[in-house]
């Protein structure tokens, strides 16, 4: 390479003569010419534009050339610089435009051809679940049964032998329904519970009675991922001649395996309700690892953290004072009731882990859990 100091030989700029410079401006424009897409023209350029194409070292010699004979020189090579970037920007618009057109043509989508991948329409898990209670149950000939979301405190908690000191009775847990006036003593709460229906079923039906009551209850809670204000209970009541705790036990077992398959059982822990009495709370046993990772490190169970059961609700015998208030005679009738939630029913059915997947009615949420039967 020639140094700004060397002596003018004409050989070794040679690359600044018209006859090479107009050779390097046809090569050029050929190769932008022949160039088919962008990348062959990008190809092209960095051949003839690019740092090692003859006119960058046609540019580079000038700097050897004596002053009188720069200017001249200086003149050319631009000129032929010139001449060849513009073919290569009129090239480069028509292989862009060629582009485009092609882009557009094998993009284009056509709104008029017939749909035929339409997804099927899913029934949200929450309202399979509720329907599915209400399969098991009727056909055992159980009646499905419904009450007020917006219930009288009375029914409530008074006709359950709930009384006015009662914590759940506190605003910690119950929305309270302000009255028309304004006033904080409608009388009306949104229900904390489906055991009212109990009450209202009592109230007119004269037993046997065999019910079940799904539905929307409420209660002070911030949505998390085991909570929800608003969510859903299973009620059930029956009363009749001579029903025993074994008469409820059987109902739950058979329950269990209706929802979680052959062999889950329910076991009773003792435990208070003021409106059955005696009072328990039914474990299911857990449908996962059937209670084998109960003190066995190498079987760890997630589903119900190694403890064998899930808890599963509320339930035990009618408290013969709600009887009686609801003008039943206890010492005639007796009865048991049992309650669950649908949710935490329904997470572990489907292996849901969060509430709030349940209550933000995303479609992904609803088509993978909602296509049963
Ligand atoms: N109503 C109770 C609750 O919400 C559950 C329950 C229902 C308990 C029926 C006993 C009998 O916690």
């Amino acid at each position: 390479m020639s140094g700004a100091n060397d002596s003018y030989d004409p050989k070794q700029v040679a690359a600044l003569s018209p006859a090479a410079l107009a050779t390097g401006i046809a090569a050029a424009l050929q190769a932008f010419a022949e160039a088919r897409d962008l990348d062959q023209l990008r190809a092209a350029q960095n051949a003839h534009v690019g740092d090692r194409s003859p006119l960058a070292l046609a540019n580079r010699e000038i700097g050897a050339l004596p002053p009188a004979a720069k200017s001249d020189a200086g003149k050319r090579v631009n000129a032929a610089r010139t001449e060849v970037r513009q073919a290569y920007a009129a090239r480069l618009a028509e292989l862009e435009a060629e582009r485009d057109a092609q882009v557009l043509a094998e993009e284009s989508v056509d709104v008029t051809l017939p749909w035929d991948r339409q997804l099927p329409g899913a029934r949200h898990p929450l309202t399979l679940t509720q329907e599915l209670v209400g399969d098991v149950f009727t056909a055992m000939g159980w009646e499905v049964a419904e009450g007020p979301e917006v219930e009288a405190e009375w029914f409530n908690f008074d006709a359950l032998n709930i009384g006015v000191d009662h914590p759940t009775r506190t605003l910690m847990d119950t929305f309270f329904v302000a009255g028309p006036d304004g006033s904080a003593d409608s009388g009306l709460v949104l229900r904390t519970h489906t055991s009212p229906v109990q009450a209202r079923v009592m109230l007119t039906q004269a037993p046997p009675i065999y019910i079940v009551c799904p539905g929307k209850v409420f209660r002070t809670d911030e949505l998390d991922a085991t909570h929800s204000p608003v969510f859903h209970q299973l009620e059930g009541l029956v009363i009749d001649k001579g029903i025993t705790m074994a008469h409820l036990k059987g109902t739950l077992d058979h329950m269990a395996q209706a929802f979680f398959g052959p062999g889950i059982v329910t076991r009773l822990r003792p435990s208070y309700f003021p409106f059955t009495e005696p009072s328990a709370e039914p474990d299911l046993l857990c449908f996962v690892c059937r209670g084998e990772s109960v003190g066995n490190p190498n079987r760890p169970c997630r589903t119900c953290d190694s403890e064998g059961w899930i808890e599963w609700g509320g339930c035990g015998m009618v408290n013969p004072r709600v009887l009686r208030a609801c003008g039943i005679d206890p010492d005639v009738y007796s009865g048991f009731a049992f309650g669950m939630g649908i949710e935490r029913t329904m997470m572990f059915r489907n292996n849901a882990a969060d509430m709030r997947d349940i209550v933000e009615g995303d479609l992904r949420f609803t088509r993978a859990f909602g296509m049963e039967a």
